[in-house]
């Protein structure tokens, strides 16, 4: 080539550039490299196959978790039918862009189907669904699924320090212990049968991220079962955060007592809710505190070695639970708005992940 088609081909390039150009911003996955946190999101089976959905998933995270693809109504449709198609479209899709999976949820209250909570089992018949239930997905997904929430939710809403009366607390609650965390005990041993190797976690939301009475409980449970030898590696604090408040020197000291135990800090389910308006618009002073929070999380669980996993309950605010939850009167509680761009929260996480841990 001639020097001035040199000249021309470089001088076309950067008009074509712009004054402004700037090399793209890195990944939430890339900035947190350093440190080897994990960043995850949750993630809908049915919009693997929208290109912007996938493509900002596979870019920005290195962890996902199916939302809702492995709960019992999904999974275990009937008693004796087993149904992976939607939890395999996500384990294959994190497997090609090599992502880490969390599992949820092996037991719930909620998204279970009619077959079993209308089937008034006896407890051993209970006991024996649940134990296949444990083996069978645990099996299925066995060195693949590196953590599974095995226990979500488990702690009475209104009376805290007590067990929410569930199927599964009210029936197969005739473990080796006589306290009411029998049965839980029981689900953690099962787990750990099927796979040895992954992390088992007890996830839990509804305030139990700071230290109170609900998080005392949840505490005495992990305390006893690392003494007793239980199989629990983990404890999933969930992070929905409403009215932008967190409490975060007290989200310190909760995870500093766990982490103190032995076990790991995963933030398994955070989003920032915010008010919106008729059209799903938050503010542009609200998107900022919304930020602020994220940060404030991320610089809480980077302090901590043991808190090893910062995850949003989902990525996108044009599929987020907020907005069906609260009747669209509140939202935009995601790191990527419904067009995919970048929101001011998704840069100050990916600032505090690139500063890594102290
Ligand atoms: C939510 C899902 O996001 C929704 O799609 C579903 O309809 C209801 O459940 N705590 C949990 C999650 O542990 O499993 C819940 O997920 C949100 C609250």
């Amino acid at each position: 080539m001639k020097w001035w088609a040199v000249a021309l081909t470089l001088a076309t390039w950067a008009f074509c550039q712009g004054p402004d150009a700037v090399a793209p911003e890195p990944s939430l996955r890339e900035a947190a490299a350093s440190s080897s946190m994990l960043i995850g999101t949750a993630v809908r089976t049915a919009q693997l196959s929208e290109s912007a959905y996938a493509s900002t998933l596979a870019r920005q995270f290195n962890m996902l978790e199916p939302e809702d693809a492995l709960k019992w109504e999904v999974v275990h449709p009937e008693r004796q039918t087993f149904d992976f198609y939607q939890a395999d479209q996500i384990v294959e899709f994190a497997g090609r862009h090599g992502m880490k999976i969390r599992g949820h949820t092996l037991v719930w209250h909620r998204q279970n189907p009619k077959w079993l909570t209308e089937g008034k089992f006896a407890s051993t018949e209970l006991a024996e669904i649940l134990e296949k239930h444990i083996k069978t997905v645990v099996g299925h997904y066995r060195g693949k699924i590196f953590a599974w929430d095995v226990v979500n939710e488990a702690s009475d809403e209104v009376h805290p320090g007590e067990l929410r009366s569930t199927i599964w607390r009210d029936q197969p609650g005739i473990g080796p212990t006589t306290n009411g965390y029998g049965y839980m005990e029981r689900c953690f041993r099962w787990a750990h049968e099927a796979d040895p190797q992954a992390l088992l976690f007890y996830n839990e939301g509804a305030d139990t991220e700071a230290v109170n009475a609900k998080s005392d409980a949840i505490y005495a449970m992990v305390r006893d079962f690392r003494q007793r030898g239980v199989p629990i590696d983990g404890v999933g604090l969930q992070m929905h955060v409403s009215n932008l408040h967190a409490d975060v020197k007290s989200v310190a000291a909760n995870i500093r007592r766990f982490t103190a135990l032995g076990v790991q800090i995963h933030i398994t389910e955070m989003d920032v809710s915010l008010p919106v308006d008729a059209n799903g618009n938050a503010t542009a002073a609200d998107l900022q505190a919304e930020a602020d929070v994220y940060r404030k999380i991320a610089v809480v669980c980077l302090a901590n070695p043991g808190c090893t996993a910062i995850q949003t309950w989902g990525f996108t605010d044009k599929y987020s639970w907020i907005g069906s939850h609260s009747k669209h009167t509140q939202g935009a509680a995601l790191l990527f708005d419904r067009n995919y761009r970048a929101k001011p929260a998704t840069e100050a996480l990916r600032n505090a992940l690139a500063a890594g841990r102290p």
